[in-house]
């Protein structure tokens, strides 16, 4: 489905916080009218009413698509709304971390096309990645349909089978925060060595960003860039026979981290 095909059915969103409202504005960049978007949401942002879309308004009787953006959380109270839609031609989207596609078949019911996406934060600026899974109710168009309307933020992947959402969400879901946490302590590291706060956080930054632009550009594998910048018994590999320890390095501690944000999704999804 295109642009013009979700303006000409409508298209529903249910929860418009950070996430929501990203996509909102990727789409409505992407040329979506405002017009043909519905928000429900009890506290509207100021961006939000600038946008002209309907704000909590009277919903349309058969929308394309319904996508749902609240904390897993609120998914008790909010979900009912769009019972109606359910069982029919209405495409589901959901992108709440650790709801599962059988919650949403409880409550929308079984016959409903759903799929279960999971995104990231560089989506606030068209970069974030977003594994997808449909139900066996959803069709290869659902599936196309969904993907179409997520790359408004950045890529799209496809899983084989749900189970493999945890891994993702330990691994690109959670996954900005390392990197944020990368940069803060790449910083602080700089400050132990006598720069001033402000030069390392810049270097810190530009670093990290820069490096990763390159890591998805390059022709050479991320090792391969690796081992491209480190000249024996130079700077670099004195940095790195620390950080790739086999003890406390970094795999030791990402495969750590990684295994204990999948573990917590799985939790999560349990209730
Ligand atoms: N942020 C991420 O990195 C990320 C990544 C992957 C997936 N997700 C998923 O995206 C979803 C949204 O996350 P978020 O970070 O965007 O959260 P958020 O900023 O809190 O947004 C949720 C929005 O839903 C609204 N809301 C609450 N109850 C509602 C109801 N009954 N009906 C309609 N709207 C309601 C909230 O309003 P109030 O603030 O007034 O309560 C808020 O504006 C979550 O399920 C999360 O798991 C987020």
């Amino acid at each position: 489905m295109d642009m013009q095909e979700i303006a000409a059915r409508g298209l529903v969103l249910l929860g418009c916080g950070k996430m929501g409202s990203a996509m909102l504005a990727g789409w409505l960049e992407g040329g979506l009218p405002a017009s043909s978007v519905w928000v429900i949401d009890p506290n509207p942002s100021d961006w939000l009413q600038g946008t002209g879309v309907h704000i909590n308004a009277e919903l349309p009787a058969a929308p394309g698509i319904v996508l749902i953006a609240v904390k897993p959380q609120m998914m008790g109270t909010a979900l009912p709304v769009l019972q109606s839609y359910g069982n029919g031609a209405t495409l589901f989207i959901s992108v709440a971390a650790g709801t599962s596609i059988a919650t949403f078949e409880d409550v929308l019911g079984a016959q409903s096309p759903i799929v279960r996406a999971m995104p990231n934060t560089p989506a606030a600026v068209g970069r974030g990645i977003t594994a997808i899974i449909g139900n066996t109710h959803a069709t290869d168009t659902d599936l196309n349909r969904a993907e179409g309307l997520l790359k408004a933020v950045g890529q799209v992947v496809r899983l084989d089978h749900e189970g493999q959402m945890d891994a993702v969400t330990g691994v690109s879901g959670s996954g900005p925060a390392y990197v944020f946490h990368l940069i803060e302590t790449l910083a602080i590291a700089g400050e132990a060595q006598g720069l001033p706060a402000e030069l390392a956080m810049q270097l810190a930054k530009a670093t990290v960003a820069g490096a990763g632009a390159l890591a998805e550009t390059a022709e050479d594998s991320p090792s391969q860039l690796r081992i491209n910048v480190t000249s024996p018994n130079g700077t670099t590999q004195a940095a790195l026979d620390v950080l790739m320890d086999d003890d406390d390095g970094f795999p030791a501690l990402l495969n750590r981290a990684v295994a204990a944000a999948t573990t917590r999704s799985k939790e999560l999804a349990r209730g």
